[in-house]
């Protein structure tokens, strides 16, 4: 049997941050909080905070610019975090699935079908808006898909290659015949925009990938998947429904103000420690994935990866393609997007296929917090 992924789709939210404007904005933070707490600081019982920079941005990470969903927030240095007004469950649509719908409905309209010939959902993505109804459910809902199933996922920054993987293997079982994925991202609310380290990664979007069982072959055949996952703390965001309890344990007092936001519980990482433990294992997955399947990686013509850092790009490519590998084999959406957690190797998918010919062989590749590795090799019809 046959498994193809036909179409994807992309939702993009309408604000959009430079690198330039996000650094003013944290600049004048520092600013702030260096003047307010000068006499703690030259008494050496509060440390002095750094100036951000573009340059180091740029060079560090690659990442020029982010879309978010609320902009002004972020930007105000009294604030620096998305402001968006609740929305009435059951009401009105949440966020999430609202961006999930429109990422969907054009992934349908790409693959020429309706919300009616979907069998399943899975809504693949690091950071939930609510922990139940499920948000793949609403958009199931939302959609019009009167039949089938929805659920949602979370393997972080690798929970599309997790969800395709899954997709699969439920056509496999005979569980659907088609079944899409969508991975949505609100990752300006999880972001600590103070923290000098890290403020500069993520954006938001939504994207959705549709996998069906076909008669017709179309798009690109879906040859095998391979996930792996391995215990690590470098990466984490531990906010959750159970930090009352914890700090009513603690004797602290709850944060209730805005302007102190409980940031030990958002994003966290070992950035450095990330780079060096993930990258070789990235690529030592690709490899041996490649291996399984019997094919060469000069084979290969397209390596669609996470983008988590331009410079974990680069170096996954050498390292699974040779020293001398075609930068274009590895496309970038880091500069304009920043990473987009679990969507960020399906929009460098959905956005770089030129070229591409039939018979190509192609790998998805993700990669995150877990770790987790989810490795897709396709073949364009
Ligand atoms: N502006 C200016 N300087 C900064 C800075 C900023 N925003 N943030 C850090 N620096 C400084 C540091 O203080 C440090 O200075 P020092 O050398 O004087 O101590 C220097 O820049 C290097 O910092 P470091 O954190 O080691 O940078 P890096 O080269 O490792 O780049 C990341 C940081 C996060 C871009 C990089 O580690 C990375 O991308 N890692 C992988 C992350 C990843 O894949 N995460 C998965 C998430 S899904």
């Amino acid at each position: 049997m046959a498994i193809y992924l036909t179409a994807t789709g992309l939702h993009k939210p309408k604000d959009k941050i430079t690198n330039e404007e996000l650094v003013s904005a944290f600049n004048a933070y520092v600013d702030n909080y260096n003047r307010d707490n000068a006499t703690a600081i030259e008494a050496g019982d509060k440390t002095a905070l750094q100036h951000s920079s573009a340059e180091f941005i740029e060079k560090a990470s690659g990442i020029k610019s982010r879309y978010v969903i609320d902009k002004k927030g972020i930007l105000d240095p009294n604030i620096m975090a998305p402001i968006f007004p609740a929305r009435k469950l059951g009401e009105e649509l949440s966020i999430m699935a609202e961006m999930g719908v429109d990422a969907l409905n054009q992934a349908l309209d790409n693959a020429g079908l309706k919300a009616e010939d979907l069998d399943g959902i899975i809504c693949a993505c690091s950071n939930f808006q609510r922990v139940y109804p499920a948000i793949a459910i609403e958009i199931q809902n939302a959609v019009g898909m009167t039949g089938g199933f929805a659920f949602d996922t979370n393997v972080a920054c690798s929970a599309a290659t997790f969800g395709i993987a899954q997709a699969t293997g439920m056509i496999k079982a005979g569980l659907a015949k088609r079944v899409a994925v969508v991975n949505v991202e609100i990752t300006s609310a999880h972001l600590n925009w103070r923290n000098r380290d890290s403020h500069f990664i993520f954006g938001d979007i939504a994207a959705a990938t549709i996998i069906e069982q076909s008669d017709t072959p179309k798009g690109y055949e879906i040859l095998d998947c391979k996930l792996f996952t391995q215990f690590s703390t470098n990466i984490k965001n531990e906010y959750g429904f159970m930090d009352r309890s914890e700090y009513l344990a603690s004797g602290e007092e709850m944060h209730h103000d805005i302007k102190e936001p409980v940031t030990d519980k958002l994003f966290l990482q070992e950035g450095r420690k990330v780079f060096r433990e993930v990258c070789p294992k990235v690529s030592e997955i690709i490899s041996t994935h490649l291996a399984e399947n019997q094919i060469a990686s000069e084979q290969v013509k397209r390596l669609w990866l996470h983008q988590a850092n331009i410079n974990m790009i680069d170096l996954i490519l050498r390292t699974v393609m040779g020293k001398d590998a075609d930068k274009n084999i590895a496309p970038i959406a880091i500069t304009e997007y920043g990473n987009t957690s679990s969507a960020s190797p399906m929009i460098a998918f959905h956005e770089h296929q030129d070229g591409v010919s039939s018979g190509d062989l192609g790998v998805i590749c993700s990669f995150g917090a877990g770790y987790s590795i989810g490795s897709v090799i396709v073949k364009k019809i």
